[in-house]
């Protein structure tokens, strides 16, 4: 199945820092990614790794990372070109790569909201052009952790990476600066936003009895190219370190595939 994108949707996008996008897979998938993702959230991480059960960080988030480095049921879906199509028109990028993906799961009782931050400080990126689909394997509203979104924040540039076990408030950043209202974005199973990496973004507490299941693939135009967050040129990033990246070197190789280029369908 193709999933066009209409030049509303890009220009929504453009204008916002995300979008939302219903129904980009089918009935049949939903049933083969939930069935995929239950496995590999249940295995052991082999290349994949996650957050410790019982952490702080779990309450808020139980996230693995890199699914499809352990499963192929996931990779069949994190690696797709329906959704690397959608980001290379939402960006209008000559081409994309995979940067990662992760299961992004609120579990069920003393869950935690995930607190307004940007992403784009947390990955070592010399741009600001990576993106991040968000794909609900069950629908979520303000009870089970749905999203709620800054429109336009992506404007504002890159602030410094907020601490999620003790956050502080991102909007004491930007103090001084005109921001819109957040915008609440209750998703169907089977449907996505896409989110620049620095629009504003939070998610609810999960106030239900079973686990908020989402896959979440950040994707990157080719040609970014990986710079240490820290200034120090030391890759000690968890997705990238497997590659011994420097400053200045393309994000390429092989865990960073090409998904969709301009031109090739
Ligand atoms: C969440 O799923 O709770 C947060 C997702 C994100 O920060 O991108
Ligand atoms: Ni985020």
């Amino acid at each position: 199945m193709e999933y066009p994108v209409s030049q509303e949707k890009i220009s929504f996008y453009r204008d916002n820092g995300f979008v939302l996008l219903e129904h980009v897979v089918s009935g049949e998938e939903l049933a083969e990614l939930r069935e995929a993702m239950e496995e590999v959230m249940a295995a052991d991480s082999e290349l994949s790794f996650d957050r410790e059960k019982g952490s702080a960080y779990y309450n808020i988030l139980n996230q693995k990372v890199n699914t499809w480095r352990d499963s192929a049921g996931m990779a069949k879906f994190s690696l797709h070109p329906r959704f690397a199509e959608i980001a290379l028109q939402l960006t209008g990028a000559a081409a994309i790569r995979l940067f990662h993906d992760h299961g992004l799961w609120k579990m069920p009782h003393d869950s935690k909201p995930t607190p307004w931050h940007q992403d784009a400080p947390y990955w070592p990126m010399r741009q600001t052009g990576a993106l991040s689909m968000w794909l609900a394997l069950d629908d979520v509203d303000v009870s089970n952790g749905c999203m709620m979104f800054v429109p336009g924040s992506h404007n504002v540039g890159k602030l410094t990476g907020i601490n999620f076990e003790q956050p502080r408030s991102i909007f004491d950043e930007v103090e001084g600066t005109a921001m819109n209202a957040p915008v609440v974005v209750p998703l169907k199973a089977g449907s996505c936003t896409f989110h620049h990496g620095l629009t504003f973004h939070y998610a609810h507490a999960n106030r239900t009895d079973k686990p908020r299941r989402v896959l979440a693939v950040i994707y990157m135009p080719d040609g970014t190219v990986f710079q240490s967050r820290n200034g120090s040129g030391i890759n000690d990033h968890v997705v990238t370190k497997a590659v011994p990246f420097r400053d200045g070197d393309p994000l390429a190789g092989r865990f960073f595939p090409v998904l969709a280029k301009a031109g090739r369908k």
